[in-house]
């Protein structure tokens, strides 16, 4: 994994990501008591942005914080960051804590400053390889608490499935609840089957996922069908597609499955389709305001 790229921002400052400061007593240190975004950004424009500052504005609410700064203010902000490190292609990322306090109290003290915290990082082109040939998963069980509609920072359970998917020399770690789908470790997961393209509904079990929105809406636009329910461990194993989508990369095909081959063995029609469709809706934005006018 790249390095970041040098110029991040604290509390609204800008500086070299190696002089950021953050306390020890930092709650986001702590207690995990922080909410985070990563927005990719193509061409030098955040992709997404007022989906991705929706989401963070939601985690923020749901764990009793308002978000600190305006949409107009992050845009701002988000934009500068961009243009301090050289413009292009990069993702951001963005985390706000609840901020710091003279002990280490688990109970909320309403008075704190929140820290807001970005850094902007390389993003690499997609290796063909990848185009070609897909990526492979495990599935493991889902070990996360009850909350995963949150983007929190407490990722521990994430890390150690992402990690047993390292182990196995494998790209993502598919959680299971219960013989139930559930997502992927860093990613969400759409399967398809008889050319419909299947999403589990939304509920406080996984995260509400930017990228697989706008996935279901290109697959809607391109005329494949799109039906959200609940989706079976056994229907997972035996999908014609699978796919993974998250803001990093858009949509990648899996094509082995705790060793097994997906379908042929090789990124499906669904996911071309979506592929293409993610580059051209990519082109449309390049240009276009963050936010509506006025
Ligand atoms: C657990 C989890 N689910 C789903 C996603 C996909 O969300 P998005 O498409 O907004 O990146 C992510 C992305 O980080 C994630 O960590």
């Amino acid at each position: 994994m790249a390095a970041p790229l040098p110029i991040a921002c604290l509390n609204g400052a800008f500086l070299p990501l190696a002089e950021v400061r953050i306390s020890p007593l930092d709650r986001g240190f702590l207690f995990a008591d922080s909410v985070y975004e990563v927005l990719p950004v193509y061409a030098g424009r955040p992709f997404l942005f007022i989906e991705h500052i929706a989401r963070l504005e939601r985690s923020l609410g749901e764990i009793r914080m308002h978000s600190p700064l305006t949409r107009s203010e992050w845009a701002t902000l988000l934009t500068e960051l961009v243009a301090r490190n050289g413009g292009g292609d990069m993702y951001l990322y963005v985390q706000v804590t609840r901020g710091a306090e003279e002990g280490r109290n688990h109970a909320l003290n309403a008075s704190l400053v929140p820290t807001v915290f970005l850094m902007a990082c390389p993003l690499a082109p997609l290796d063909e390889s990848v185009r070609i040939t897909g990526v492979g998963a495990i599935t493991t069980q889902d070990e996360r608490w009850a909350r995963c509609d949150i983007k929190s920072t407490s990722l521990l359970a994430n890390v150690l499935a992402k990690s047993r998917a390292a182990d196995a020399g494998e790209t993502e770690a598919i959680l299971l609840s219960g013989g139930w789908l559930r997502e992927g470790s860093s990613s969400s997961v759409m399967i398809v089957c008889g050319g419909v393209l299947h999403a589990p509904p939304y509920g406080p079990e996984i995260l509400p996922g930017t990228t697989r929105d706008l996935a279901l809406r290109l697959a809607a636009e391109a005329g494949i069908a799109v039906r959200i329910a609940p989706i079976a461990e056994a229907t997972l194993r035996s999908a014609d597609e699978i796919l993974l989508s998250f803001a990093t990369r858009g949509v990648l095909s899996v094509t082995r499955l705790d060793g097994k081959a997906v379908g042929t063995g090789r990124p499906g029609p669904v996911w071309s389709a979506l592929a293409a469709g993610f580059a051209h809706y990519r082109q449309i934005l390049a240009g276009t305001p963050l936010l509506p006018a006025g």
